[in-house]
């Protein structure tokens, strides 16, 4: 069976080497020349541990190609997996110019029957629209297409993980021939017992959204309960083991931190928001969710203005750029905001990242902040370092060395990554969250 993916960023590029990994033939598609020159010539064009191997694997054993002619791709695919960007526009709402554009297209060229599977994430309702352009726009009452919405919960930084073995696969449709057809490019994980959800094409679009919102929801609960354990002298850290232990609550998600970010998160919940208030069902929690979020970001400001009060020094390091570790992916990141206010007040940022630099840099360039290529060269001669992603590399920083190339050793540990005990027995003024 032959599958044309459109669109490799993260989503696309994973499910199609992963498709190609089930022994599927896949093809990429992408309108970005200079993407699949790049992906023709082995380079991954974002940090994915594990996605080049995936990659070079499948393309040499011939089940894998990359192409800009998707008009050729879809002509010699029985399926099409959408993988285009989706992003947020002003309003919240989502912006879905990319799916109709391939809608379009595939309307224009079809000949045959086609599966289109939506891998995207899109609002309640877009599954039967793109059916709707595919059928107002064909060639031939004669020709039939299939919808399936199939929404990805893979996550950056463990998204080959997640494709090959997921918690589960939710498949939404209308058509048994379609479901048939895509349960069996699934096959292999049938064989490792993966939970399938198959339902309705609307239900399957809600349930991505719900599960982000509510993964959203436990990172500000969280978030709350460690500002108000600042406020009674308690720790967070065992608030959430605790809470953690229970199975109805289950310990994942619990981190206290500045705040979520990446490319889903921050997106999903607005246009969850938006379809509430379009359906007068308004989403209470979730606009909540929004507004501890921002203010989790102020509070790391608030916590280095506090820090830093009456201190003269105007050098600051930070240690982490990225959303999260292990991605390059620097979307809606903390250090976004955080630096954008250290700048406002005057202060020098000097900053490092293990992946995220070069994105950071199209945002923030070299002459309003200054990047080193390690930590260590970051932190020299600033008087605050703070931490912002618990990129495994800072957790084992040599601290005596941290200390004498700081000229005051003041760290502000937003991810807890330290313990507050033996820094301060080392003579450094450190803050974490929520915890003494
Ligand atoms: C998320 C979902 O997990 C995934 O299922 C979906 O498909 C896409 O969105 P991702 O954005 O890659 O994946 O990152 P994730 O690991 O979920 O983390 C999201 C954000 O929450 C990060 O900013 C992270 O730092 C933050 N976070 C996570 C916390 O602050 N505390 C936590 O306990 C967990």
């Amino acid at each position: 069976m032959n599958i044309t993916v459109v669109g490799t960023g993260y989503v696309g590029l994973v499910a199609g080497a992963g498709l190609a990994d089930f022994g599927l033939n896949v093809i990429c598609v992408d309108k970005d020349v200079t993407k699949i020159e790049l992906l023709k010539n082995g380079v991954i064009p974002f940090y994915e541990p594990g996605l080049k191997e995936l990659v070079e694997r499948n393309v040499r054993f011939g089940r894998l190609s990359f192409s800009t002619d998707i008009q050729k791709a879809i002509k010699n695919s029985l399926v099409i997996f959408l993988a285009v960007g989706t992003p947020s526009r002003e309003d919240g709402n989502v912006d879905l110019s990319f799916v109709k554009e391939v809608s379009m297209t595939i309307a224009e060229i079809i000949d045959d029957y086609k599966v289109i599977v939506t891998k995207s994430t899109v609002p309640v309702g877009t599954n039967r629209w793109i059916k709707t352009i595919i059928d107002e726009n064909k060639k031939s009452n004669d020709i039939s297409v299939d919808i399936v919405s199939n929404p990805e919960f893979l996550r950056e930084g463990a998204a080959v993980e997640d494709f090959m073995r997921p918690d589960r696969v939710v498949l939404g449709s209308d058509s048994q021939k379609a479901l048939a057809i895509v349960k069996d490019i699934y096959r292999p994980l049938y064989l490792i017992e993966t939970s399938f959800i198959v339902t309705d094409l609307e239900t399957a679009e809600l349930i991505k959204y719900a599960s982000n919102a509510f993964l959203a929801t436990k990172i500000s609960f969280i978030n709350e309960i460690a500002n108000f354990c600042e406020k009674i002298n308690g720790n967070v850290h065992h608030v959430a083991r605790a809470m953690g232990l229970d199975g109805r609550i289950g310990p994942k998600f619990l981190h206290a931190g500045p705040g979520f970010g990446g490319s889903c998160f921050p997106k999903d919940i607005k246009a969850l928001v938006s379809m509430g208030k379009e359906h007068e069902s308004p989403f209470q929690i979730v606009e909540s969710v929004i507004r501890i979020n921002d203010g989790q970001r102020k509070r790391v400001v608030e916590k280095f203005d506090k820090l830093m009060d009456g201190i003269d020094g105007k050098g600051v390091a930070v240690l982490g750029l990225s959303f999260k570790p292990n991605t390059s992916d620097t979307r809606e990141a903390p250090a976004i905001y955080v630096i954008e206010e250290l700048l406002k007040k005057g202060y020098d940022i000097s900053c490092y990242d293990p992946e995220g630099m070069p994105e950071f840099k199209r945002i923030f360039p070299e002459d309003r902040i200054k990047y080193f290529n390690d930590p260590y060269s970051a932190l020299k001669d600033t008087s605050c370092a703070i931490i912002l992603t618990e990129w495994n590399e800072f957790r084992n920083l040599d601290l005596n060395k941290v200390k004498a190339i700081m000229k005051r050793p003041i760290i502000l540990d937003m991810r807890n990554i330290y313990n507050p005990q033996t820094l301060r027995a080392m003579g450094f003024v450190y803050d974490s969250i929520g915890r003494p």
